[in-house]
């Protein structure tokens, strides 16, 4: 039997409704949701004027383990992202080794079992000799097979035609693809050297990685889910070009669905000067009006949901010139209340943003019984204060122990954050002894 957990009068917002109420936690799930339960628990929680919300779902993250473990691991950065509120989370195969069997898969899930403070589930990669593999790959222990179309950290590149045919024609679930068109990156990016050598700007970036780079992979991507009828799930659009492929509308029966990313919401290219290579990511962090079309596509549904691409690298090779500088930026901490900053902006409706950060990656992925506070499903909360909060003010939990959110202040910070019904992070103290669950599908 699990500890039971009152929490009261919060103002809940759930499935596009704001109410204020109680919620009881018993077993690992919510128990009751009224506007007061009148019983005792072993814990209770005041939350009069906080918000809560279910958990984030992060249906993208780099969580280095294994063999990238000076980065981060699986232990550290789920401690950043149970301290902003991420509850559950998906990690990408581009480890070392990269996640390429079941076999890479399962040693992955026992990894985060014994270590993972939120819940956990693991994408299954491609390379060009294991579509064997990937066709028999069983749907229900992995989130989804992921597809590097443009070259990334951990070269798992995949851009030969035929491959990709077959790999759309045969591949068990959804699909997760990484567009960039990798020709026209090393094109630009040899006309960058060429005239610049060793020093070409950071803010350069998104010249190299343009906009043209993403949608001619975009588009391919697309035309090839279109031709075989296969469930793609495009991830981290950064430009307004790459929308008008999309549909907006409810995530549940898309065939073509789509992910926007922290970042690419938070920043613009205007960030470069500042930030240097601690912005520098892939696909590239890209202009304000790519920034504005994509907050929009994520109100209207155009686009499906926000994850983070949490992706830790240390400062040492943060410090490096451009072309050796690796691409990727710890956000998971403090994803949701940059994500807030459009809320208190009102650029975006709070019932909206829970759609994309937890119920719309729910359906997306056919996850049981998660992202909703709904009776009977499990307990995943995040507990938000609003207020004038310094980044600085708490400490960095990712493993690299930076953020490019430095210097900045939010108007929101996670109080507490409950993952499969026991508090994992708590007015500031990572709660010792948490432990996620593995997800499951209902595939
Ligand atoms: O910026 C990025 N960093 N984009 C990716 O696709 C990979 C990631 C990483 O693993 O560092």
């Amino acid at each position: 039997m699990q500890a039971r957990l009152l929490i009261r009068n919060a103002r809940l917002v759930n499935e596009g409704r704001i109410t204020t109420g109680d919620l009881l936690v018993a077993d690992g799930r919510i128990d009751r949701i009224a506007p007061a339960i009148d019983t005792c628990a072993d814990t209770e929680i005041d939350a009069a004027g906080a918000w809560l919300l279910p958990g984030m779902i992060d249906d993208q993250v780099h969580f280095r383990e294994p063999g990238l473990t000076h980065k981060g691991c699986i232990a550290s950065e789920s401690a950043a992202a149970v301290a902003g509120g991420i509850t559950s989370f998906m990690d990408m195969p581009n480890t070392r080794p990269p996640t390429l069997d079941m076999a890479a898969v399962a040693a992955k899930r026992h990894l985060a079992a014994a270590s993972s403070h939120a819940n956990f589930a693991f994408h299954l990669g491609v390379s060009t000799d294991n579509l064997d593999a990937v066709a028999r790959a069983d749907p229900r222990l992995i989130a989804g097979v992921k597809v590097f179309m443009g070259a990334s950290t951990g070269n798992m590149l995949v851009d030969d035609p035929m491959v990709l045919e077959r790999l759309f024609a045969s591949v068990p679930t959804l699909l997760l693809a990484h567009c960039e068109h990798s020709q026209t990156i090393t094109a630009n990016e040899a006309e960058w050297r060429r005239q610049h050598g060793d020093a070409i700007p950071f803010a350069a970036h998104p010249l190299i990685r343009s906009a043209e780079a993403c949608l001619r992979s975009t588009t391919l991507a697309v035309d090839l889910a279109r031709r075989h009828g296969t469930r793609l799930h495009v991830l981290h659009l950064s430009t307004a070009r790459e929308l008008a492929l999309f549909e907006p509308g409810p995530v549940t029966g898309k065939q073509i669905t789509a992910e926007a990313c922290v970042h690419h919401l938070y920043f613009d290219d205007e960030d470069y000067e500042a930030l240097g290579s601690h912005l520098k990511c892939n696909p590239a962090v890209k202009s304000r009006d790519d920034r504005v079309a994509l907050r929009h596509a994520v109100a209207t549904g155009r686009i499906d949901v926000i994850g983070t691409d949490h992706a830790p690298h240390t400062l040492a090779e943060k410090a490096a010139p451009y072309s050796l500088a690796p691409a990727g930026l710890p956000l998971a901490q403090h994803a949701l209340p940059a994500l807030l900053e459009l809320v208190h902006d009102g650029l975006l409706d709070l019932p909206t943003l829970v759609a994309r950060c937890s119920h719309g990656v729910a359906e997306l992925f056919r996850i049981r019984e998660r992202g909703y506070l709904r009776e009977g499903y499990w307990a995943d909360l995040a507990l938000v204060d609003d207020g004038h909060f310094a980044v600085e003010a708490a400490p960095i939990l990712s493993r690299c122990g930076w953020t490019p959110f430095a210097g900045r202040h939010f108007r929101s910070r996670v109080r507490s954050t409950v993952v499969s019904g026991r508090l994992a992070w708590h007015r500031g103290c990572l709660m010792q002894g948490c432990r996620g669950l593995p997800l499951e599908f209902t595939r």
